[in-house]
Parts: structure tokens; sequence; C-alpha cells
């Protein structure tokens, strides 16, 4: 049997596609038990089209989504085409027409996913998106089956691979946020508006997939607390090295006695700990778990084979089923009462950096607010004044959501001192 599939968009990704089912043409026939044939392919417009055309490309291109949606010959449609809007629509079409589907789309499926997952069941297709997180890391399906025996206590992911190759930048070689940033624009990774990878919004969309996954909870787009990369200081860099860690952007999704906790935050990662040697425009995703303990799972998280590559894992995987007429399993069926966690249940330690006056008697101002609150400290770190004011940073023990907000607001009261950050650190 030949399966015809619809291609939405004709990108970077998308055009990997077909280049896979040819070279590994064998192994996908014996594991689909059908072959595939790409039949149309829906792009912007004609300029496009013909651009596409005049460049060699030998398909079917079309400009009106319903040439393939009305199309009972086509049965998997690929949106590669990101973003909500028309891929919503789009998606949704072709749900409602009957036709699995198979998306990369996180931004989509993180803030939408519940209704087109339930679209998908009543309409008994399949809708797999195995590409939408950490891009060539087969993650989600392992969550999905392989760690089905396992309980996940917690997953920590650098999921983004522009503000993880800013950091390397600015751990590694002394760079500034600005320069690292100039560059991965540069070098085509991070978009000229680059708000999504360096506010750790993109890596909160993953997040919120991961914890599905993972913990059986569709938590919403909102209930991911996100913090990006954009304030971290060569200061901070540097204390962090001299201190034993290295600063990377992390998605850390955990379950508390309360509930779940999603969160993607700069945090010093001790440099023994596996994710701190996770560099450049790499991704990986620490899993937890009461079965294995601790795996990690590493690879490229974007670009055209590894993402084509979990894209067409998806489409052969459909493929199969509709061989074996038993398709229209959910990706993911473990499915649980989302509930969040109480903040006083979600602890860690944590970093501050403060600029104080120059003046005795701050150390003492200091520990009396973190003892306020309970705080235990863990490391403390004068630099020498300028006569004016000295930059102080302190490492504390893990404390709590509602501390850590109490604490704040604390620091910020006080009118001479300045919280120049505070980020997660793990391990303390
Ligand atoms: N822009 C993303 C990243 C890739 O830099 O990791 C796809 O999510």
């Amino acid at each position: 049997m030949t399966i015809k599939i619809g291609l939405l968009g004709f990108g970077t990704v998308a055009s990997g596609i077909p280049f896979l089912l040819k070279e590994n043409s064998e192994k996908i026939t014996a594991a689909a038990k059908s072959d595939f044939e790409i039949a149309k392919i829906l792009v912007k417009d004609d300029e496009e089209k013909n651009r596409l055309l005049a460049a060699g490309n030998d398909y079917n291109f079309i400009t009106n989504i319903d040439d393939i949606v009305n199309d009972t010959d086509i049965q998997i449609v690929v949106e590669l085409m990101g973003r909500i809007e028309p891929a919503k629509t789009f998606i949704t079409k072709a749900l409602e027409a009957g036709k699995h589907v198979v998306s990369a789309n996180k931004d989509l499926i993180a803030t939408h996913g519940k209704e087109i997952i339930a679209l998908a069941q009543e309409k008994g297709v399949a809708f797999y998106y195995e590409a939408a997180v950490a891009g060539g890391i087969p993650i989600l399906r392992t969550l999905a089956n392989s760690l089905t025996s396992d309980k996940v206590t917690r997953i920590l992911g650098v999921l983004n691979g522009t503000s993880n190759f800013m950091m390397t930048k600015m751990v590694d070689e002394g760079w500034t946020y600005e320069a690292a940033l100039k560059t991965a624009q540069e070098l085509g990774y991070a978009e000229s508006d680059p708000t999504n990878d360096v506010e750790g919004i993109d890596a909160a969309y993953k997040a919120v997939i991961l914890s599905q996954f993972g913990f059986g909870m569709t938590i919403d787009f909102d209930d991911v607390s996100h913090q990006g990369i954009s304030t971290i200081t060569p200061d901070d860099v540097a204390v962090a090295q001299e201190l034993g860690y290295v600063i990377k952007l992390v998605g850390d999704v955990r379950e508390t006695e309360s509930g779940i906790s999603a969160q993607v935050s700069p945090t010093f990662l001790p440099k023994e700990h596996p994710l701190s040697s996770v560099n450049g425009v790499m991704n990986a995703v620490f899993v937890e778990s009461i079965g294995i303990g601790e795996s990690m799972y590493y690879g490229p998280g974007a670009g055209q084979k590894p993402t084509a590559t979990s894209v067409v894992a998806d489409i052969v995987r459909i493929g199969r089923r509709l061989t074996d007429a038993n398709v229209g399993k959910a990706f993911n069926e473990y499915n649980r009462p989302a509930k969040l966690a109480d903040p006083a249940d979600v602890k860690s330690g944590y970093y501050f950096s403060l600029n104080v006056p120059d003046k005795k008697g701050q150390i003492l101002r200091l520990a009396q607010i973190f003892n306020g609150e309970d705080i235990s400290f863990s490391q403390v770190l004068q630099q020498r004044g300028d006569g004016q004011k000295a930059h102080i940073v302190i490492v504390t023990h893990a404390l709590s959501l509602t501390q850590l907000s109490n604490v704040t607001a604390k620091l910020n009261a006080e009118s001479d001192f300045t919280l120049i950050n505070s980020f997660k650190v793990l391990g303390d």
C-alpha cells in the first residue's frame, strides 16, 4: 500500500522529509509495511510555488488548503508551518476531514493542544508531535512508551538551542549577552525577533508538553513561570564559575506533594551535573525517576535532518497503524487531573547578587533579612567595594517559592540595596 501525504509548508524541516523517505526507504517500508508518497505540498502563494519549481523541486505545490483537505486519497497531513495561525485552522480542518496529522508545532500544541487532541480523539485519528520537543531527541515516545513502567519525579531540560549557544559563548568565552545574540542571529539560530528563544517562552512551550508525557498532567502555558537569559551579566557568569557552577537556561518540571510545578529559568548547575556539559545548540532532557534513577537524552534540538527524523518516525508509526487497522490511539495515554504545586512545596537553592553600601554592618542587615524568612546561607562572597557600593553574592540552601517571594520583597524594600539578579541553584 502507498500512503499519500500532504505537507503544509516546505521550509527547512519539511524539505528534509523526502531525503529521509528515500534514504531509509527499505527500513521505513519494513516498519510501516507501506510506502509513502508526498502527494501535495501547501505553500503560501504562487510566488513561493514558482520559486520552488524554478529551484528544481519536482512536487505538486498548491496554495489552497482545501486541495489537501478535500483530497480523499491523502491520509496523513504533516504541518510544519509553525506558530499559531493559520496552522491551527489547517490542522483542525484536516482532523475534521478524518486525516491523521503530524506536527512539530510546540507553540500550537502548548497553547491549544487540549482542543486539538480532543478533536483527534473524537474523530478516531492520530495526532503525533515527537519533533515538537527537543527536535531530534526522541523524548516524547521514550516517556510515553519506554518509561511507562517508571514513575518520573522530575524532568530537567536544556530545551532551547539558541539560548544554550548564547550561554555557552558567555560562559566559555566571556562574551556579553548582546555579542552572543548578534552571532546567534548571524548564524541563523535566533530569529530576527528572538524573544521566544531568549525569554524562555520556547522552552516553556516544551515544558508544557513534557508535563503531559512525564506526569500525565496537562498544564496551561500560563502555569509555567518563565524567566529568560537577557538579564544575565558577565559578573553572574564569572561568580558562577568561581563558585563551581555553570549557568544555563533550564526547564524544570517536577511533582511535589501538592502537585506539579513547571519553571524555565537561568539555573546554576553544579559543574559535575550532566546538563552542564550540554553546550552550543545541543539540547538534553535529564529525567529523574524511581526505577531508572537518573537518565539523560541528548541530541540536536533543531535542524533539518534531526527534526525531520522525528517527523518521519511519526509518519511511519501512523503508516504501520493504518496497515494494522488500529490507528487513532492517542500519542500520550497517561492523563490525570492537573494539580499545580503549592509554592510552599517548590524548593531550590537560590543565588542573589546585590549591591549594598560600602560600609560596616551590611552583611548583618542581610543576615537579618534572610534569617527573618528562615533562609539559610550556603555560600557568601563579597567583592572589594569602591567606597560607595560593594557587591555581595549569596547562595542559599533550599528555600520555597513563598520564601523567595518574601525575601525578594524585603530586599527590594531596602532603598540603599540593589538586587541585581536572583537565579535558581541546583543541588543546594
Ligand atoms: N528555536 C528553537 C531553539 C528550535 O533554538 O532551540 C525549535 O524549538
